[in-house]
């Protein structure tokens, strides 16, 4: 497996930190591709539990780790997360390469995050407020600061003083809060430089080179398919590209290069934030799966909104990914109910009914769930999965043509059951 994407077939938090975590150990180079400190993925490893938001999980296993072009990069994050895997004994030095092309979040757009969502008030998208929003926007509009400007005190003083006097007009007579000074952003910014320079890398040739020695390389997505930009739930989306391909664009390799597609979906959904959600629990059994998976956010410690396996959503996974084998996480979560619905087809407002997700946002905005029920194990999933759950999983990987291949029975690194051989499904 030269080079495989990891990415979140449902709206994120799926788990995706545990099962890179599993396959770094047989890796030699661990790439973040796209989003920022948004992501939170949590790894447990015995007494230990690591929450790492901006560089690839990979690091708890000691592997190198990249952080590519299409990320946004907090300094203030990445810093403080190196610092403390330093202080809890991992070794970092020489292990960790950020792009230079990809963006800083600069005060500015953590402070526009969260005045952007109380202005929209019900109408907010539910963001995690770290700014990535802004961020990537400032990349569109091409007055973002990139992490090659900390290499250049005269270009970063420029950018600095030209994005101040722009945001500053945006923040005291639209938002109407406090400005922020150059030269204080500057200074703080000097001081990060200091620090990430020599973590800044040509991550796209270090991909190659690797690729090319017959290393293996691992990418790791943030975030999850429905919350892409251009495929996503818009307008209740981040604001890059999660899916599969992200990981080519963002390390400025071809897409053949990729070989095989990890999808990673919870055996259940959940979702942070506003937006649709055909199949979400209505009654106890929504806060019985909540509080069993313990479903509060990693960043934002917000409450999860979950809802039965969604059989469309996860098709439309397959689809715009390329996904070549799925794990199926937190199944031991599912041990407590008799009965599983699981969400076979949306019925459209017009009563006609489709396997495959709608194209366009009223359909997805007013559809009704068509549920199959399916029996529960009502025993706790260890080391071998009980029939009705093995009966489950087929059911999941019949309707989508795709092999299951890992599944998830517990927060800890070795709860995690590979069903072949080789969880890639080479
Ligand atoms: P943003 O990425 O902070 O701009 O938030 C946009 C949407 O994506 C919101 O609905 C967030 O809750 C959601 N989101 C962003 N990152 C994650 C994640 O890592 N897991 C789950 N939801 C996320």
């Amino acid at each position: 497996m030269p080079a495989t994407v990891i990415v979140g077939a449902q709206w994120g938090d799926e788990g995706k930190g545990k099962i890179v975590d599993l396959l770094a150990q047989d890796s030699d180079l661990v790439c973040r591709y796209q989003g920022g400190p948004n992501a939170g993925h949590t790894i447990v490893v015995g007494e230990e539990t690591y929450r790492i938001r901006q560089i690839p999980s990979g690091i708890i296993r000691g592997k190198a780790c990249a952080i590519g072009a299409g990320c946004v990069v907090d300094p203030d994050v990445l810093i403080a997360e190196i610092d403390d895997l330093e202080a809890r004994g991992h070794r970092t030095e020489g292990l960790v390469f950020v792009s230079g092309n990809a963006h800083l979040i600069m005060p500015w757009h953590v402070a526009l995050d969260g005045a952007r969502e109380r202005r929209l008030g019900r109408l907010q998208i539910g963001t995690t407020r770290r700014g990535i929003g802004p961020a990537y926007a400032d990349k569109a509009t091409r007055i973002g600061i990139r992490v090659q400007d900390l290499l250049d005190p005269k270009i970063l003083r420029e950018k600095i003083e030209l994005a101040v006097a722009e945001k500053n007009v945006w923040l005291e007579r639209v938002y109407e809060i406090e400005p922020f000074d150059a030269q204080e952003v500057l200074a703080a910014s000097l001081v990060h430089a200091a620090r990430i320079a020599p973590w800044v890398a040509d991550t796209s040739l270090l991909v190659d080179r690797a690729l090319r020695d017959g290393r293996r390389v691992l990418f790791e997505g943030g975030q999850g398919t429905l919350l892409d930009l251009d495929h996503g739930t818009y307008p209740f989306v981040t604001s890059s590209s999660p899916i599969a391909a992200g990981a080519a664009v963002s390390f400025g390799i071809g897409p053949r290069r990729i070989d095989e597609v990890l999808g990673v979906a919870k055996a259940y959904v959940t979702r942070v934030g506003e937006g649709p959600f055909p199949s979400e629990i209505v009654g106890p059994d929504h806060d019985r799966v909540q509080s069993l998976g313990h479903e509060f956010g990693t960043v934002t410690g917000r409450e999860r909104r979950c809802g039965w396996l969604d059989l469309v959503a996860l098709r439309f996974a397959v689809r715009v990914n390329g996904i070549t084998s799925l794990a199926l996480t937190k199944l031991d979560v599912l041990s407590d109910f008799s009965e599983l619905p699981v969400c076979v087809r949306y019925r459209l407002p017009d009563d006609t009914e489709t396997e495959d997700f709608p194209a366009h946002q009223s359909d997805f905005h007013h559809c009704r769930p068509v549920f199959e029920v399916l029996p529960g194990w009502g025993a706790h999933v260890e080391d071998e999965l009980p029939d009705a759950a093995r009966a489950y999983v087929a059911f999941v990987e019949q309707a989508l043509d795709v092999p299951v291949t890992l599944v998830g029975t517990g927060a800890a690194r070795e709860h995690v059951l590979a069903l072949q051989d080789d969880p890639l499904g080479l």
